[in-house]
């Protein structure tokens, strides 16, 4: 039995693959740690009594964190806990520095401690800043993050790394595109998107609305973390793209394509300040060391990804309907 500490669990792929594991392997343990904040939802996943442990813990508290160790014996942590939305580091930056950075350094020496078989950080390609028209990101592009998000991403990276030259801690960093699916906070385009477009309310598109993403469905990056977690080598960072570059007007159109929405609810509002223009990985090194390639298409994605927010109308009227309103109604419907 190989146990897994999975930190934010409860949030979009933390819970996709938390639901994976428990689902696909039969001899996993899983703790999640998660401190619940907006963006989690313990209905993202449901409760799973038998090798299922949940501690609601802030990772930035390290002696609340050292009490998981004492009391199991861990074997691969997958850190995915973190604040991840831009726009929000742009409001606030302090507690994307406390949990992103902070929190990542105490989970590092915990985990070097209790000498764990394997480290995984679950980083972003927005570390390597931004691309122009041409060319992608590999694994040897210098890190230049133009956010805070980003900026505390790739600082816990070389944290990360450091703990892999300087200690020898077995350590593995993933960096993956732009994630959408099943269970994602309406906070992010694509189910801002769908959701809005549902209710007939516009959808606010930033800038010139050209800027490009790489897009994978989120079952796609759960497939690469266990390709990493099972073939990759530590020391190593491995890139996660979904091979599906897009504009964001062109993701908008077709989502409103697929409800019958017409193009009017699209509304082109003031530029994210910073904004990064362009994402694109070149992913071959995890293809070639492990075989993974991203099962969906973008179409085939998306299409998916609208079915569940059609039948899973609780899910986000609840969210909506809760402390988020405020929130939303500001970055979203007043601009
Ligand atoms: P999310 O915002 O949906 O969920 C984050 C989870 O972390 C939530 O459950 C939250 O409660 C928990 N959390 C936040 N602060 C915490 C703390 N101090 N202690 C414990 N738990 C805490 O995020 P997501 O989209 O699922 O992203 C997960 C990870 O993947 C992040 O590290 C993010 O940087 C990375 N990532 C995301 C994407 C993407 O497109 N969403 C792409 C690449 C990488
Ligand atoms: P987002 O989902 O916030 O992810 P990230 O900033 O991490 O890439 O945004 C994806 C793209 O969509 C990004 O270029 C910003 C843009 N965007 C909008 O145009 N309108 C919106 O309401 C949001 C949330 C994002």
């Amino acid at each position: 039995m190989k146990t897994y500490l999975v930190t934010g669990g409860f949030g979009f792929i933390g819970s996709n693959f938390i639901r994976h594991i428990l689902n696909m392997r039969k001899n996993a343990a899983v703790i999640n740690a998660d401190k619940l904040t907006y963006a989690a939802n313990p209905k993202n996943l449901p409760d799973y009594p038998e090798d299922y442990k949940f501690y609601k813990i802030d990772i930035a508290d390290k002696l609340e964190l050292a009490k998981i160790f004492n009391e199991n014996r861990i074997d691969f942590v997958v850190n995915f806990a973190a604040e991840s939305h831009v726009d929000r580091s742009i409001a606030a930056p302090g507690i994307f520095v406390k949990t992103n950075v902070e929190g990542t350094l105490n989970l590092l020496e915990l985990s070097m401690k209790h000498n764990v078989e394997k480290f995984l950080q679950i980083s972003t390609d927005e570390a390597y800043g931004s691309l122009g028209a041409a060319g992608k990101f590999s694994e040897e592009t210098p890190l230049s993050p133009r956010s805070p998000y980003s900026a505390s991403k790739a600082s816990a990276d070389m944290l990360a790394m450091s703990f892999f030259h300087t200690y020898g801690m077995p350590v593995l960093i993933s960096r993956c595109s732009n994630n959408y699916g099943p269970y994602q906070f309406p906070e992010k385009l694509i189910p801002l998107a769908i959701i809005n477009a549902l209710n007939n309310k516009d959808i606010p598109l930033y800038g010139d609305g050209r800027n490009i993403r790489d897009w994978i469905y989120v079952d796609d990056h759960v497939d690469a973390i266990c390709l990493v977690l099972e073939k990759g080598k530590t020391g190593e960072v491995y890139n996660i793209g979904g091979n599906s570059e897009a504009e964001n007007a062109d993701i908008i159109k077709f989502i409103l394509d697929k409800l019958n929405k017409p193009s009017s609810l699209i509304k082109y509002v003031k530029d994210r300040p910073g904004h990064d223009r362009r994402y694109a990985m070149d992913f071959s090194k995890i293809t070639s060391e492990t075989g993974f390639m991203p099962a969906y298409g973008i179409e085939k994605g998306i299409e998916k990804t609208i079915d569940w927010y059609i039948k899973n109308e609780n899910w986000w009227k609840e969210i909506l309907s809760g402390n988020y309103k405020e929130y939303y109604k500001e970055m979203y419907e007043n601009r």
